[in-house]
This record gives C-alpha cells, sequence and structure tokens, in this order.
C-alpha cells in the first residue's frame, strides 16, 4: 500500500458522531451493498478492495445517491496492510467503531493436486488478514469504548462440498476465531460475530449462478424457492454492528432461506 493519506478518497462533510465503519473487501457484492446500508444510516464509511477503479465506481454511486462512501485501495493480504488500513482509517476519522470482513477467495480445485502455496495463500486472505484486521481494529476500538467486528462466512464453513478444502477450512476458521475473540474481547467492549450467507446472487454472478443446470440444483436446495441478495445479508450486517445488538457477540447467523435448516 502507498501513502494511505493520498490513497484514502473520503469526505469530511459526514456527521463527526456517526460511526465508523471499515468493510473490508467493500467494493462489490456483499460486501458494498453492506457499506451502503450503513452509508443510508449515515455512518462515515471506508470501503477497501485492491481494484481502484471499481472503488471510484462504487463511490461515484454512492455520490449519486447523495451519499458518502470513503475508499481505500489496498490488498489486505500484504505485510503489514490491517494495520496499515485501520491507521489510516482512524487518522482520517479519528476512530474506528464498526469492522466488516467480507473479502474472500474461492479458488476451487480438487484436494489430491491443488498446490500447496494455493491453499497457503488462499487461507491468509480468508482468515488470517481476517484476523489480523480484526487485532489492528480491536486494538483502536479500545479507546473509545469498545465496538463490532463482523467477518462473512460461507456454508461451506459447515457443510461438505468437493473441491473447497481451503475456503471450507477458512471459513470454518471465521466462526470458531469468532467464539474466542468474543470471550477474550467482551471484556473491552468489542463484539464479534460471523454472518454465514446462503447462496446470494450478486451483480457479477460466477459461472455456477449462471449455468442453468447448476442454477436448479441450487435452487432446489433452498426451502425458501430464491436466491438471496446482498441487501439480505447487509441489513443483518448492520443490525449486528448497531447498538440494537449490544448484547451479542459470538454468534454465527445463517442467512440462506432455510439451506441449512
Ligand atoms: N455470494 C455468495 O453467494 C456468497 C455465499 C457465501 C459466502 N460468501 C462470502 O461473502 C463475501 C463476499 O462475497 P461476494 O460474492 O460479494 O464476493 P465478491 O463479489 O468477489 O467481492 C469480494 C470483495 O473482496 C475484495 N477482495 C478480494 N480479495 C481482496 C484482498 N486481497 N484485499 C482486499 N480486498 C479484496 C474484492 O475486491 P478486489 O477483487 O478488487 O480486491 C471485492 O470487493 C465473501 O467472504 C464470500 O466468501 C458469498
Amino acid at each position: 500500500m502507498q501513502s494511505t493519506s493520498e490513497q484514502l478518497r473520503t469526505s469530511r462533510t459526514s456527521d463527526e458522531s456517526e460511526p465508523v465503519v471499515l468493510v473490508v473487501g467493500g467494493s462489490q457484492g456483499i460486501g458494498r451493498s453492506i457499506g451502503l446500508a450503513y452509508a443510508r444510516r449515515g455512518a462515515r464509511v471506508v470501503a477497501v478492495a485492491r481494484t481502484a477503479s471499481v472503488l471510484a465506481s462504487l463511490a461515484e454511486d454512492a455520490a449519486a445517491a447523495g451519499l458518502t462512501m470513503g475508499t481505500l485501495a489496498a490488498d489486505i493480504s500484504e505485510d503489514g496492510a490491517p494495520e496499515q488500513v485501520v491507521d489510516a482509517v482512524v487518522d482520517t476519522h479519528g476512530r474506528l467503531d464498526n469492522v466488516v470482513y467480507a473479502a474472500a477467495t474461492t479458488r476451487r480445485k480438487p484436494s489430491l493436486t491443488v498446490p500447496p502455496s494455493d491453499f497457503v495463500d488462499g487461507l491468509h486472505v480468508n482468515a488470517t488478514a481476517a484476523f489480523l484486521t480484526a487485532q489492528a481494529a480491536a486494538r483502536r476500538m479500545v479507546d473509545t469504548g469498545g465496538g463490532s467486528i463482523v467477518t462473512i462466512g460461507s456454508l461451506n464453513g459447515m457443510r461438505g462440498m468437493a473441491g473447497t478444502a481451503m475456503y471450507s477450512a477458512a471459513k470454518g476458521a471465521l466462526v470458531s476465531m469468532a467464539r474466542c475473540l468474543a470471550v477474550e474481547w467482551a471484556p473491552l467492549g468489542v463484539r464479534v460475530n460471523v454472518i454465514v450467507p446462503g447462496f446470494i446472487e450478486t451483480e457479477a454472478p460466477g459461472k455456477a449462478f449462471r449455468d442453468p443446470t447448476i442454477r436448479a440444483e441450487m435452487l432446489a436446495r433452498i426451502p425458501m424457492g430464491s436466491f438471496g441478495t446482498p441487501d439480505d445479508i447487509a441489513e443483518a450486517a448492520y443490525f449486528l454492528g448497531s447498538p440494537s445488538a449490544r448484547y451479542v457477540t459470538g454468534q454465527t447467523l445463517v442467512i440462506d432461506g432455510g439451506a441449512a435448516a
């Protein structure tokens, strides 16, 4: 990451009494909807992702809707990036109240032949960097009385699915990590929860959603009979980060139309 003061594009016009929210993986899909859900309620949001052009288009869309969205281009898996990102947010806004960690890589491959580097690098983005981001954030949150951290898991962390050993291991790790951090940080006022989305159709659906046969198979596994939307996840993320959830920590909220019921 280069100079954070140059890269953090934001506006100081937001109400400085409103919470400050960092969404890692916030440029598109579920993370984008979560950031916008907070921004619509007046929060000061910073969305982080690697691709600057997608972040710029998010900021433009937000501005067109009368919202303010700060953006920061960074690869959260790089050495020191979690601390640098958290520092940049706190330097700009003076505090950090909420973190949502939505960044992930899937890398579906047969487990007999998956290269070791794929497994290690994937675990780093999906789980290790989530921990390092939570750690850097919690160190700052204790200065202002606490905060909320929400990570985005997956049904893969709860159920077996061929070719997803790395992704499943990482998503399962988010659940057990949240339980540990919740217990350890509850006395500090920092809550930690996980949202597990089911089949969520994003603006950029992958091949699985486009293939009619796979699409029909997935729909058949959802008792409610339809895919979820990013907004279904965003509303839950907003709730978990809000004072309404002040007594909720260490929990995993599955939002899947009944698929795992
Ligand atoms: N969609 C679903 O059906 C579904 C189901 C279960 C769980 N989930 C989980 O929900 C989360 C969001 O999913 P999605 O479908 O919205 O994914 P997505 O559209 O691929 O968005 C992923 C976001 O993370 C960012 N990102 C990825 N690697 C990064 C890195 N190293 N550093 C910084 N940012 C990074 C991406 O931007 P750049 O590529 O520009 O960095 C993007 O903003 C993921 O954790 C996923 O595992 C999704």
